[in-house]
């Protein structure tokens, strides 16, 4: 009965990160195409909005350069990573690396020239559909296109600050 909680609007940013940063989660590399350059940046704010149309939800912060690049061409490409895609994971964090991003990595052209990561699990072309502003992120809702692969199963998780994998129990 004493135990002390946090009502939201009092949540502490430390609180809910160390809450929000110990949820395993799918780690991916969303790329754009757009003017003549590509552009990408990791991610694990992805998940499923619905099965009809086949689409996903982005959460993606407004600082972010590709964020610009991905409004304009209205593309994206969802590249999913496995285990051995932790350098590319963190090449794709990197503000310091913007411009060397694509050095690393096999990459090819999509349909709608968005660069898909040729070793990637699944990667899904996506068309935005819609986006919304909410404080310091924007939402964007995305249909699938296309779907290049189908190896989902050994998924690239970040969890704790750190890479890992799903193990079963
Ligand atoms: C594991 C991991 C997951 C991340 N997930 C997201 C995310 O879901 N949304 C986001 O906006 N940034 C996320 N980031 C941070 C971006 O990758 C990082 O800010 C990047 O430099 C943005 O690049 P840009 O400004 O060139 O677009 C994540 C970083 C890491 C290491």
């Amino acid at each position: 009965m004493n135990e002390v909680t946090h009502q939201t609007h009092r949540l502490d940013v430390e609180t809910f990160r160390s809450a929000m940063g110990s949820l395993a989660a799918a780690v991916h590399i969303v790329t754009t195409h757009h003017e003549g350059r590509d552009f990408g940046l990791t991610m694990t704010a992805v998940c499923s909005l619905s099965d009809d149309p086949p689409s996903l939800l982005l959460s993606i912060s407004r600082q972010s350069a590709t964020l610009e690049a991905i409004m304009r061409s209205k593309r994206v490409c969802v590249n999913f990573l496995d285990a051995s895609h932790s350098d590319l994971a963190l090449r794709f964090a990197d503000p310091a690396r913007t411009d060397d991003r694509f050095a690393i990595g096999c990459w090819r052209e999509g349909k709608s020239k968005v660069p898909i990561l040729r070793d990637s699990p699944i990667s899904l072309e996506c068309e935005i559909m819609g986006s919304f502003e909410a404080r310091s992120h924007r939402v964007l809702a995305c249909e699938i296109s296309h779907v290049h692969g189908d190896k989902a199963p050994g998924l690239l998780l970040y969890a704790n600050q750190a890479f890992g994998r799903f193990e079963s129990i």
